[in-house]
């Protein structure tokens, strides 16, 4: 099958349409995840905890995500793959557009990076490369050993008014996507309506343009305690396939997340 390109996703969000992401690691789950109807993939750095057994995203290196990459590729059937710049990947410009490089060279569509403003030059230089960027905004684990733990961020009125500044300053640049994670539901609702590009919510409420989880926590694989914005999907489908269909008709109506997966 073709690949669901970033204008049809763009087309739609106009339409008033919810999209769906889950995270896939390696070829079993791109192909499980992009058959079911799941429009975009995210090689995340999650898999240094999902995979690695990490304590954080901290460790993973480009060869990692290279090597998890070639293998969800290989696997999809039409998803849009983005994968995520993992820690000390782009702190520098020609480091930075180098290593988005090679993510799409291993078959991403679109590469990830975390942070805000000051990345406009490097999305920029990806855009003029021909890389889509996503960016993720608010709770942004590479930066755990900054925020000292895993925060709701944009809590406060300069705090929120900040990451507003930085998404439109990051899609002014030429970003196609903001991500957000835990944000509270409010604001994530404001960035969505302020920004011409779609957003993508994590622990963000239900009124962004679509939803991420982390593939092994909405399939119950998970042994840790649940954050409370994932629901754990196969707790009432019992298989795979029913709980995927599940997540993807609940994300769709608006069913997923509720106002208890929410921040305020
Ligand atoms: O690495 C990841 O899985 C992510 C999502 C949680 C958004 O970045
Ligand atoms: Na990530």
């Amino acid at each position: 099958p073709k690949t669901i390109t970033v204008s049809q996703i763009k087309q739609l969000v106009s339409d008033g349409q919810k999209f769906t992401m889950l995270t896939a690691y390696d070829a079993t789950f791109a192909s499980m995840f992009s058959k079911a109807g799941v429009e975009t993939l995210l090689v995340g750095d999650s898999l240094g905890m999902v995979c690695q057994g990490q304590e954080s995203t901290v460790p993973v290196t480009m060869d990692d995500m290279v090597y998890h990459t070639q293998a969800v590729s290989r696997g999809n059937e039409g998803a849009l793959i983005v994968a995520d710049l993992p820690f000390n990947a782009y702190s520098h410009l020609e480091q930075a557009v180098n290593n988005a490089g090679r993510l799409m060279q291993a078959g991403a569509h679109m590469v990830k990076l975390e942070g805000g403003a000051w990345l406009c030059d490097a999305v920029q230089a990806m855009s003029r490369a021909g890389i889509p960027t996503c960016l993720h905004l608010g709770l942004t684990p590479q930066s755990v050993n900054k925020f000292g733990g895993y925060k709701v961020q944009g809590r406060d009125d300069a705090a929120a008014q900040t990451m507003i500044n930085d998404a439109l300053a990051l899609v002014e640049a030429g970003a196609d996507f903001i991500l957000l994670e835990c944000v509270p539901a409010d604001l994530a609702r404001a960035i969505t309506e302020t920004v011409s590009v779609p957003v993508i919510g994590i622990g963000a409420g239900a009124d962004t343009d679509g939803q991420v989880l982390v593939s092994y926590d909405m399939l119950g694989l998970t042994q840790h305690r649940l954050p409370r914005f994932v629901k754990n999907y196969m707790a009432d489908a019992g298989n795979w396939e029913t709980a995927v269909d599940q997540y993807i008709k609940e994300v769709k109506s608006g069913d997923f997340p509720t106002a208890a997966h929410a921040f305020e």
